[in-house]
């Protein structure tokens, strides 16, 4: 045990500090003997009805709050900014680091050994995981787990079948009230999105990362064995105090490596390459975007999970859940390293089993030999662009195509569905000014629906670049992050309709058939047209975000400035 518990600061204070502390904590009918050297747990919880995801959150605290005490400790559950995917204008994505802040801040400011970090929707786990770098106390992640898959007419439906049932509508396949049954047929549980979406995928990550106690990624969220997780965590976050484990003894650069291989053979969301790139930012490892691509060049995709594959994170949780993926990962694994169990990666997965291999499959007999992410490079996108070519047709991952462009996403909205847009199945999609200073915040809209008169036509992918992000559960041949973003002037930002890009995956490249001289020469006339703020949060963030490529934290965020707090209040 550490000689002295960080929360004595306050609560072992003499005089009259330690009154102040102690006693407006003794309102909330607290015994004094909770004061005296008991380690001392947050519960850091994004609980909100405004965050559908994690709207049990108060429920799983308990089990938490349970562990802890069983186990010796004093918990303590504190509320910090909750980000909901599905409700948040204009995109959740601008307040990640805003969020982080509140966590950082919340766990040095306060009377915190040790913390328990309560993620589940897409958000709410970087944004965690990002502050609670950045003060690096003993740190667990329990994770609110999946909801139950969907079932329509028969049918297994998730978030994926969001971008189906609205081609489908706006083809007039379907009627407008089975859309509204749709809705109701897919949210029919607690918990997040039940496809390897962004929520699943951080929920991977963490365990992956060894953040978590195993199996924590895929339990759904109604399962009672989520609470015993739940249960168990607490118990060993006391342990974590007393062995004065930090999260930086756990989040080496191996197990960043260990995450972004695993990340590959689930067919993980994209999202994840920015998160881990700011989560890594924050926690001072040397983590960069071509790291993603030749970690998981090798690597093939074994878990049969929508949108890369067929089935629901439910159905993962049944096969064996995410030791058993990695079982199957352990020539690619670094399987030494520790983690927040103090238990290394293999002793982790030892015991674990696969259960059906429809679902998880092995290494030899993969469900695609290609996974992960592909980095691309070329004059269209000189600091990269990302691609999932699990998720991409086939027939079009080398593909080349004139330009249609959408100089932003209004100008997209109002011509998309337009009888006269000069567009067919071979044309290549641009959509500018949805980056993370442009729109601002870098919202899913990568994967822009198609336009009206093809789907007619039953064309159900097309070639799509942007600088935003596409939700983790969405598909397609979807170049998203290109990099410098429309709205700092780069080669992406004076592509015209009719200019041919040419992509081609396998080797990397995604280029704009335009001379040297002619890029130049637009540059040159080149004006911003996107929206500046002039006040508060955004404004801060349009003038310190940093590129998609660097992983979109704020430039004075990274890093972290430790535990330590220098002054008294009183
Ligand atoms: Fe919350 Fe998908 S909307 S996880």
């Amino acid at each position: 045990m550490k000689e002295k518990l960080r929360s004595q600061g306050w609560f072992g204070k003499k005089g009259k500090d330690g009154f102040i502390y102690r006693s407006w904590m003794k309102n909330q009918g607290i015994p004094d003997y909770e004061f005296r050297d008991k380690p001392v747990i947050g519960i850091c919880n994004t609980w909100s009805e405004l965050t559908p995801c994690n709207a049990h959150f108060r429920e799983l605290a308990e089990s938490i709050k349970r562990g802890i005490s069983e186990a010796g400790g004093f918990p303590v559950e504190f509320p910090v900014m909750s980000l909901g995917e599905t409700l948040i204008k204009p995109t959740a994505m601008l307040y990640r680091n805003l969020a982080s802040m509140d966590v950082e801040e919340s766990i040095r400011a306060n009377p915190l050994d040790g913390v328990v970090l309560m993620c589940g929707c897409d958000k709410t786990t970087p944004s965690l995981v990002m502050g609670a770098c950045s003060v690096n106390i003993p740190t667990l992640v329990v994770s609110g787990g999946p909801m139950l898959t969907g079932k329509f007419k028969g049918r297994d439906i998730g978030t994926s079948d969001v971008w189906r049932f609205d081609q489908a509508a706006r083809s007039g396949e379907i009627t407008d009230e089975e859309f509204r049954e749709a809705e109701a047929s897919m949210g029919r549980s607690r918990g997040h999105c039940a496809v390897m979406g962004t929520a699943s995928t951080m929920a991977s990550m963490v365990e992956s990362l060894g953040l978590s106690l195993p199996g924590n990624a895929a339990i759904p969220a109604v399962d009672a064995r989520r609470k015993v997780l739940a249960q168990m965590s607490g118990i060993r976050i006391v342990e974590m105090v007393k062995e004065n484990m930090l999260l930086s003894d756990v989040l080496t650069r191996k197990a960043f490596e260990n995450a972004i291989i695993t990340n590959a053979a689930i067919g993980g969301s994209t999202n994840f390459i920015i998160h881990l790139l700011a989560i890594a930012g924050r926690m001072g490892v040397d983590l960069k975007l071509e790291d993603f691509d030749k970690l998981s060049a090798n690597v093939p995709f074994i878990a049969n999970l929508q949108p890369s594959g067929k089935y629901f994170i439910e159905d993962l949780y049944y096969a064996g859940g995410l030791p058993a993926v990695m079982k199957e990962l352990h020539q690619f694994l670094h399987k030494e390293i520790i983690t927040v169990n103090g238990k290394t990666v293999a002793e982790n997965y030892a015991n674990a089993e696969c259960y059906n291999r429809n679902i998880i499959a092995t290494t030899d007999k993969p469900f695609n030999p290609l996974s992960g992410a592909a980095i691309l490079k070329g004059n269209l996108c000189e600091n990269g662009a990302v691609m999932k070519p699990s998720a991409a047709s086939p027939h079009l991952l080398k593909h080349s195509g004139k330009a249609v462009v959408f100089e932003d996403i209004d100008d997209y909205k109002n011509r998309i569905d337009l009888p006269d847009l000069d567009v067919d199945e071979n044309s290549v999609l641009v959509l500018k000014n949805v980056g993370p200073i442009g729109y601002p915040g870098m919202p899913e809209v990568g994967n822009m629906g198609l336009p009206k008169k093809l789907l007619s036509k039953g064309i159900t992918d097309m070639v799509r670049i942007s600088d935003g992000r596409m939700s983790g559960t969405g598909f397609g041949t979807v170049i998203l992050h290109a990099s410098p973003e429309a709205a700092l002037g780069g080669n992406f930002a004076i592509i015209k309709t009719g200019d041919t890009i040419h992509l081609d995956v396998a080797n990397r490249s995604l280029t704009l058939e335009v001379s040297d001289e002619e890029i130049q020469k637009r540059k040159k006339s080149w004006k911003p047209i996107h929206k500046k703020y002039d006040r508060g949060y955004v404004k801060l963030y349009q003038e310190h975000v940093q590129q998609a490529s660097l992983g979109a934290d704020m430039d004075f965020l990274i890093g972290g400035s430790g535990s330590e707090v220098s002054r008294d209040s009183h």
